[in-house]
């Protein structure tokens, strides 16, 4: 799915903020990446969504080599790929379901298609009941499932959530890890940064940890 090959970034500078990355990522592999701010997961993450190119450095996606990809292909590369950011990113003057159904939108689906989908997620996610709500008017968790929805309406390939429980107390935390793990069980591959070593112990998973741009462990927890 994720294949690196000696994969350097620097930002002009003399400091490198990743340096010699090499590893691979299977389809349908649950991956957190940890490590101290500044370590490099976000910046991995832009390489991996082609919204940076490496250095130097071979880096394979989903069978795509990032160094040949062509810029008109990059908005077709991304559909495989689903986001959730910290702060979820939601547009607050739409509801729960035009929110969902948006990226649907983006890629011009009919809307018969992008209803039977909305329908199908929302309920996986326990939306059905707040459809036509707003953003501001639900609760930290259930603003999180909107976006969990969002990024799999698509059905991508892979998810990349960066510090997704970053403003989420504890339980909170737990129930969206939940929702990953179900998710990750139908083939979906997961790549989540964090800071919250407390999410490492809940399920057995493969963690990556970065320090100062360099690989420094990888291990199964
Ligand atoms: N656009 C940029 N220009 C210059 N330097 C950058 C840029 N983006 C990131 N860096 C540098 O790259 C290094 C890694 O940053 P990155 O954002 O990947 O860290 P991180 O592990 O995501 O940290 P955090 O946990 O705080 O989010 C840092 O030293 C940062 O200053
Ligand atoms: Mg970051």
């Amino acid at each position: 799915m994720i294949e690196l090959k000696h994969i350097y970034k620097t930002y002009g500078g003399e400091l490198h903020s990743l340096r010699d990355l090499s590893f691979t990522v299977e389809q349908g592999e649950f991956v957190f990446l940890v490590g101290p701010s500044g370590a490099g997961k976000t910046t991995l993450f832009k390489l991996i969504s082609a919204y940076e190119k490496s250095s130097s450095g071979d880096l394979v996606v989903s069978g795509h080599n990032l160094k040949e990809l062509r810029v008109g292909q990059v908005p077709f590369f991304r559909r495989q790929i689903g986001f959730i950011f910290q702060n979820y990113k939601l547009l607050k003057t739409k509801s729960v379901y035009e929110n969902i159904e948006l990226p649907l939108v983006i890629l011009g689906e009919k809307e018969n298609i992008r209803k039977e989908k909305v329908l199908e997620i929302i309920e996986k996610v326990g939306l059905q009941d707040h459809a036509d709500q707003f953003p501001d008017f639900l609760s930290g968790g259930e603003q999180q499932r909107v976006a969990i929805a969002r990024a799999l309406i698509h059905q991508p390939k892979l998810i990349i959530a960066d510090e997704p429980t970053g403003n989420l107390d504890p339980a909170l935390s737990d129930s969206m890890m939940n929702l990953f793990y179900e998710f990750s069980k139908t083939g979906i591959t997961f790549l989540v940064a964090t800071h919250d070593h407390r999410l490492l112990q809940n399920k057995k998973a493969r963690v990556l940890s970065l320090d100062k741009g360099v690989l420094v462990e990888d291990r199964i927890a």
